[in-house]
């Protein structure tokens, strides 16, 4: 365009000019580029095979760096690469083992390489893909063949367990009031289950599809801080008396908090009969299904209609790749098939656009279908284990502690939450909440801080394949370390 033309100026006739051969923006010297790469990945990942000594912090150059203006000219890529290196070495990274905070993911080396290779042929499948269809649908039949939903899974990949549970809410909530993606909700009251401690993303949907936050019923949990079943089908029977639309009981499988699992059993039978739609939201705890320590807490699971499971979660796999579990497609589609000018369907079978909120996808699947490839569903199943026992060894180690306790005992799954008890007259919230500041200041291990039944505390939470048994016995020493340095005995 005519840099001065600006609207309403006469449209520039002159010819554009065809460029020379070959694209517009080529990658010099490519092949010495993608092999510095190759060389800065494989640095990176040998150093997460070891804790880091300190909180990571940006240099004076990089803050430099990252505050320059916009370059019009080129550099050398090789260059920028080391500095993009750089940049993320001194980020927090989930991928090192003693990453304890929050529910990381935590970068699956096989993961890392799919995600490079999707991203190259840059596959859409929002459209019909060929063979990248095919492999989405697989390595969806696979998760739910691992976590024992059901081996003819089928269902989408999405960006995060928030995006699926939104998709299968919005599935949910076609199949309760048929026609409402068109009319709208005109006035129609509805509502959802779910535990108290469910995750947000639950009220997140309720909000974005009408049904409203404040119809979302934080059903009571019982001493193992699970939903109340009988609480639930009260909770349904109650709105069902007063016009209310059940939309869905979501059932939590590993709370964020604690590791909750709801008894799916029990609330697939509250569901059943009130024909009512259960989502299991197992965005974190659902791949613990999947082994003989934990198994048999899912029982009921293959009775739900849908189920999130985030493999950037507890299947290792990098950000992002959640997946969403159904048994049958059509119920997806009633909620999001529909025809655009530029797409049309004709005789050909749905797009995957027609089966869930997002247009442009990538591959996400490709890197959990070569975790699966790779290294097998048994050693995946036996990485699970192996953080199970991670944090039931941490528990073990607290117990036997006097400096220390325990606030849900045992723990469910992996996720441990404890406070220090410094002795003497001490306010314990306010003490545990400095704690965790500094032990995050320390940067020796990375745990968050947390709040049970109103308590403050530390919380661990293990999902990560390079966490080894030295990396948990750690976590009382620096704890009480730093513990101590901030209030001296
Ligand atoms: C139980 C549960 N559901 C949903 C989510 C949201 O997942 P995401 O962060 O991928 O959106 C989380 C995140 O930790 C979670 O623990």
């Amino acid at each position: 365009m005519n840099p001065g033309s600006g609207l309403g100026a006469p449209a520039d006739r002159t010819p554009v000019a065809a460029g020379p051969d070959g694209p517009a923006l080529p990658l010099p010297d490519r092949e010495a580029v993608l092999e510095h790469a190759a060389r800065l990945i494989l640095t990176a990942w040998r150093s997460f095979d070891h804790a880091r000594p300190g909180q990571p912090r940006p240099g004076a150059d990089q803050i430099e760096l990252l505050r320059r203006p916009l370059p019009a000219g080129p550099s050398d890529s090789r260059a920028a690469l080391d500095q993009a290196a750089g940049v993320l070495d001194a980020s927090l990274a989930q991928s090192r083992p003693r990453f304890f905070a929050y529910i990381g993911s935590s970068g699956l080396e096989i993961g890392v390489l799919g995600d490079a290779l999707a991203a190259s042929h840059d596959v859409n499948v929002a459209v019909s893909a060929g063979a990248a269809d095919l492999l989405e649908a697989q390595t969806i039949a696979w998760v739910g063949e691992f976590v024992g939903f059901d081996r003819h899974a089928v269902g989408v990949t999405s960006e995060s367990g928030t995006i699926s549970n939104l998709t299968a809410l919005t599935a949910a909530r076609e199949a309760a009031l048929p026609g409402v993606r068109r009319t709208g909700t005109a006035g129609r009251a509805m509502a959802l289950y779910c535990s108290a401690e469910a995750h947000y993303s639950v009220r997140r949907a309720a909000e974005l599809l009408g049904i409203g936050g404040a119809n979302v019923r934080a059903i009571p949990i019982d001493a193992a801080r699970r939903m109340d079943p009988a609480a639930c089908a009260a909770a349904i029977d109650q709105d069902l008396r007063a016009g209310v639309a059940p939309v869905a009981v979501v059932a939590t499988a590993g709370t964020t908090l604690t590791g909750a699992v709801d008894d799916l059993d029990a609330l697939a039978d509250v569901c059943a009969r009130r024909a009512t739609w259960l989502h299991v939201d197992g965005a974190y705890g659902l791949p613990a299904a999947a082994t003989g320590r934990a198994g048999a807490a899912f029982r009921g699971l293959a009775r739900a209609q849908s189920a999130t499971v985030d493999a950037h979660k507890w299947l290792y796999v990098p950000k992002p790749c959640s997946v969403l579990l159904m048994h049958d497609v059509a119920a997806l589609e009633r909620a999001f098939a529909h025809e655009e000018s530029y797409m049309l369907h004709g005789d050909r079978p749905l797009h995957a656009v027609d089966r869930t909120l997002e247009y442009s996808r990538p591959l996400r699947a490709l890197k959990l279908w070569l975790a699966f490839s790779v290294h097998g569903a048994d050693a995946i199943r036996a990485a699970i284990e192996r953080n199970l026992g991670e944090a039931a060894l941490l528990a073990d180690l607290l117990r036997g502690d006097a400096r220390f306790e325990l606030l849900v005992d045992p723990p469910a799954l992996s996720a441990v939450c404890f406070r220090h008890r410094p002795g003497g007259r001490v306010d314990l919230d306010a003490h545990n909440a400095a704690l965790a500041e500094a032990v995050a200041a320390d940067g020796r291990i990375l745990l968050a801080g947390a709040q049970v039944d109103g308590s403050t505390c530390l919380r661990a939470c293990f999902v990560n394949h390079r966490t080894t048994e030295e990396d948990v016995r750690a976590v009382p020493d620096v704890v009480g370390d730093v513990a101590a340095r901030i209030r001296p005995a």
